[in-house]
């Protein structure tokens, strides 16, 4: 999506970063606790263009379509790289990433690279573990460890969109970073 589509209004931007399925507009509805408002789909691929969540008058929730599907074409592959790139350097509004990883797995070569290039460029960020409730007590506490260790020892939010971990302390993060003052 071209950057006149994008929305510049001075309100701050929380943008939903991770690969195609991991489960960002799933975690949207969850935060929201609005079953309906972020379309989710088995079928990965489903958000295909940047979604604006506008919340409380106040700042937005940012949708961003996932990258690593494997059935779409290299060149679209570039293109997300392209717009990802653009969208995450724009000078204002943007006050926190979070990029989702995957509970089950450890992270996707893209998964690594874009911590990096969002450390490399200073980007506010967070990293939350999806769909934590497919795992054992034992598995998540595991596999957290381990892809924390691969994210150069970052902390990584365990999330359940299915129960609910993790949505208060993520909620916090995104209040911290919204309204830094209060
Ligand atoms: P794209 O828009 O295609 O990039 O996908 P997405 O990252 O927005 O994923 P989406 O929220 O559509 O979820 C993909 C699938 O994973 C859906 O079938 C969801 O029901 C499922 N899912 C998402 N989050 C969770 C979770 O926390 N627990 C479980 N068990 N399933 C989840
Ligand atoms: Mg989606």
């Amino acid at each position: 999506m071209a950057p006149s589509h994008w929305i510049d209004d001075g309100r701050p931007e929380v943008a939903f970063l991770g690969r195609s399925n991991v489960g960002k507009s799933s975690l949207i509805n969850s935060l929201l606790m609005r079953k309906g408002l972020a379309r989710t789909s088995n079928t990965p691929g489903r958000t295909q263009s940047i979604n604006y969540f506008l919340i409380n008058d106040s700042f937005y929730f940012v949708d961003l379509p996932g990258y690593g599907y494997a059935k779409v074409s290299k060149s679209m592959r570039a293109d997300w790289g392209k717009m990802a790139e653009q969208y995450l350097s724009k000078p204002d509004g943007l006050v926190l990433c979070i990029q989702l990883i995957d509970s089950r797995h450890n992270p996707t070569e893209q998964d690594l690279q874009l911590n990096e290039w969002l450390i490399a460029n200073g980007k506010p960020s967070l990293v939350a573990a999806t769909k934590a409730d497919k795992l054992s007590r034992n598995q998540l506490t595991k596999q957290l460890k381990v892809t924390a260790e691969l994210l150069g020892s970052r902390d990584v939010l365990p999330y359940s969109s299915e129960t609910g971990l993790g949505r208060d302390k993520l909620w916090a993060e995104i209040q911290k970073a919204v309204y830094p003052s209060s």
